[in-house]
């Protein structure tokens, strides 16, 4: 354990968000997903010396302003910060404020969780006077992902870490994908979070139940990713319009939509959207659609007046 030799007076490291295009909860099992990051929305950390000693942390987004060590060890925050120290064999690191700022909406299946990890870790870690290879970041990024969702598939931080767009199998190295033609989404927040670990322990209980009946639908939503991948690489959208509905209703059998989402898939499809489906955990967080730049407009009124709290629309490619 050592003292680290020279830190630098102040650091600042920035994530994106994320969206599941294809594969969510199916993912968990083994089976291929794709994500793409959304750079509209940030979470940016900031490492500075302070004077008054210890590692304080101030993240004004969640009403959090406490020292590290008051902090349960397996907070979320603590463990990442405490496994950079640890990564780096700190022992004794220099008195600095983590101060956290964010533009992700907490809990909204946006990837905010994976992209206040991935920003702490680098800002800290170059703060201390190193850099970490993109493969550290996500493997501790990953272990706060843990601690936030209880058996993820490591999707989420992967995407924001790499800040590119992944096809993404569990524990298999990462794959990004080519898009063919860019194409726009357009993405609606039902304003009610998306408790990402209750729905993927539904999805468990469900699968526990009647495994070979679960997997056959998993292999479903397998071929659907892999058919979208196909699809995106040719710049065929209406293809996969078609598919995003085609893995909503399988989302749907996995009971993780809600009354909320399915209204404003149904208000995409109906305003001119090609596509439409959830995205993420499900039971609140976001749902997608795929727009053409002229009917954006009208699908983003026609979310609005279906309840959506926020749209965002975002370019992949
Ligand atoms: C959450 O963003 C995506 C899920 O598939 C869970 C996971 O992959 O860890 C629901």
């Amino acid at each position: 354990m050592r003292i680290p030799s020279s830190h630098q007076p102040m650091t600042t490291s920035s994530a994106p968000g994320k969206i599941i295009l294809f594969g969510e909860h199916a993912v968990v099992y083994g089976r291929p997903a794709l994500a793409v990051p959304v750079t509209q929305v940030q979470a940016t950390a900031t490492v500075s010396e302070n004077s008054r000693g210890g590692i304080m942390i101030e993240a004004p987004n969640i009403n959090l302003s406490a020292e590290l060590s008051s902090l349960a060890p397996d907070h979320p925050l603590a463990t990442i910060i405490n496994s950079v120290f640890s990564i780096l064999s700190i022992s004794n690191p220099p008195p600095c404020t983590v101060y956290l700022q964010s533009t992700i909406p907490v809990a909204s299946g946006l990837g905010s969780g994976a992209a206040v990890s991935v920003a702490i870790i680098r800002a800290l870690s170059m703060f201390l006077g190193q850099t970490l290879s993109d493969e550290r970041v996500n493997a501790l990024a990953f272990k706060a992902e843990k601690l936030y969702h209880g058996t993820p598939s490591g999707i989420d931080n992967t995407v924001v870490t790499y800040g590119k767009p992944v096809y993404f199998i569990k524990r298999k190295p990462i794959k990004t994908f080519h898009v063919g033609t860019p194409f726009m989404i357009m993405i609606g927040g039902t304003g009610m979070p998306a408790p990402t670990k209750e729905s993927v322990t539904a999805v468990r209980k469900l699968w526990e139940s009647d495994k070979p009946h679960w997997e056959k639908i998993f292999t479903r939503v397998g071929e659907i990713v892999w058919n979208a991948r196909q699809a995106i690489e040719r710049g065929d959208t209406i293809e996969l319009g078609r598919l995003m509905d085609a893995n909503h209703s399988l989302l749907q059998q996995m009971t993780v939509s809600c009354a909320e989402l399915d209204q404003l898939v149904e208000a995409a499809r109906k305003s001119g959207a090609l596509g439409a489906k959830l995205s993420g955990g499900g039971r609140g967080g976001n749902m997608i659609a795929i727009v053409e730049k002229e009917n954006a407009p009208a699908v983003a009124r026609a979310l609005s007046s279906a309840g959506a709290k926020r749209t965002i629309l975002t370019q992949v490619g």
